[in-house]
């Protein structure tokens, strides 16, 4: 109880107003579980989240969220809420941000994944000021990895509309790119768009991500900001400045693509609830490439709140029937080729960041032995 009388001592005033203190108490969080006969005379209420995946951008935070929700005590907002990092967001204020939180019991876990938080200054302060007990959950991929993959979404969104479940509408983290690759798009536009365009679309992509990393004088350009959100280091400082680093989870970005249940066992236990992630819950889906779920259905949650309803325990709700159930087209998409010279290049630009982050998250992600 003195805890949770610390914590929530605080708290803005005008947070105080907003948030109840049963809402930011993380200690009663899933320990009894979803198998308690009690929650059937419980309501399910919109909560603040008590866990947010804040990062890093293109580094699996889509599939990070939608694998947790395996967990039937996982309560997710779908859509990418930027409350924290929007201006106009933030502004409508604390009713709003639960107002964007599915409905939750409080035994189970609220959370959101919105990865500008990571990079966006004035977050850590304003996180902390909503909650200085959250729990934050980064996952982070191989640096050069994570720009190609960035740098490779703008050039197939202007190939296809976007459908990027996280960034339709958004920025593309501030990426600019070529005119030759503006007046390709152009062309598709006039209606000249065919194969060969995108396939010299994609052949161009290659010397204009070479344009966009490297200075004139041959140096990586650390001012690009798609370059500079995998200095990871430089930004977990502005948040462990603020945080007790046991509120901190790092998810390794590789693995979660090889053994996705692995990394998703330890973040329900870092969340205080029962590991009931299975590895059969996966199914490697050769065409995509990807651990996809084995359910058929998108929200695992609803057969298990029908369960509840009907009086019969979580367990049995496990979804063991229909289809793949694969992350969207954009996610595991097509990469920009780049030349071995260039990899090798940002690879030494990213090692000193990726040893202090090493020693920052006491775990090494191993990416120098990654081959690219
Ligand atoms: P690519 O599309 O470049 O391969 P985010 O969700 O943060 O935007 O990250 C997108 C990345 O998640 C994808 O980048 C992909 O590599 C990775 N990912 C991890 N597990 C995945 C899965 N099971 N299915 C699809 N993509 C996955």
């Amino acid at each position: 109880m003195l805890a949770i009388v610390l914590i929530y001592s605080d708290l803005t005033d005008e947070t105080k107003r907003s948030i109840p203190a049963s809402e930011i108490n993380c200690s009663s969080l899933s320990q009894n579980s979803e198998y308690s006969p009690l929650i059937r005379n419980e309501q399910r209420v919109r909560r603040i989240p008590q866990a947010i995946i804040i990062g890093s951008r293109k580094s699996g935070t889509r599939a990070l969220l939608k694998f947790l929700e395996v967990n039937p005590a996982i309560r997710a907002a779908h859509s990418e809420v930027h409350f924290f990092d929007r201006p106009q967001n933030y502004k409508l204020g604390y009713d709003w941000y639960r107002s964007q939180m599915p409905e939750s019991y409080s035994h189970e876990v609220t959370i959101e994944k919105s990865p500008a938080y990571f990079v966006t200054p004035d977050v850590p302060e304003k996180v902390k000021a909503m909650n200085s007990s959250i729990k934050l959950v980064l996952i982070f991929r191989n640096p050069v990895v994570r720009l190609i993959s960035d740098f490779s979404q703008i050039v197939a969104n202007r190939m296809e509309s976007p459908d990027d479940e996280d960034d339709v509408g958004g920025d593309y983290g501030g990426i600019a790119v070529s005119e030759r690759l503006e007046e390709q798009e152009a062309n598709m536009k006039n209606g000249s768009s065919s194969d060969s365009t995108s396939k010299s679309l994609w052949d161009k992509a290659e010397a204009d991500f070479s344009d966009y990393v490297l200075r004139l004088d041959g140096g990586i350009d650390e001012q690009r900001r798609a370059v500079k959100i995998g200095m990871y280091s430089n930004y977990l400082e502005r948040w462990r400045a603020l945080f007790p680093m046991n509120q901190f989870h790092f998810v390794d970005g590789e693995n979660l693509i090889s053994n996705p249940y692995e990394e998703l066992n330890k973040l329900e236990l870092f969340l205080g609830l029962k590991s009931v992630i299975r590895k059969e819950d996966f199914v490697f889906n050769a065409k995509k490439g990807f651990f996809c779920l084995v359910s058929g259905l998108d929200r695992p949650q609803d057969l298990v709140t029908q369960y509840h309803n009907a009086g019969l325990g979580a367990k049995q709700a496990r979804p063991d029937f229909g289809t793949p159930n694969c992350l969207s087209r954009s996610k595991g998409r097509r990469h920009v080729k780049v030349k071995k010279e260039l990899l090798e290049e940002l690879k030494k630009f990213y090692e000193p960041y990726n040893e202090y982050l090493y020693s920052l998250v006491g775990h090494n992600f191993n990416w120098s032995s990654i081959n690219l």
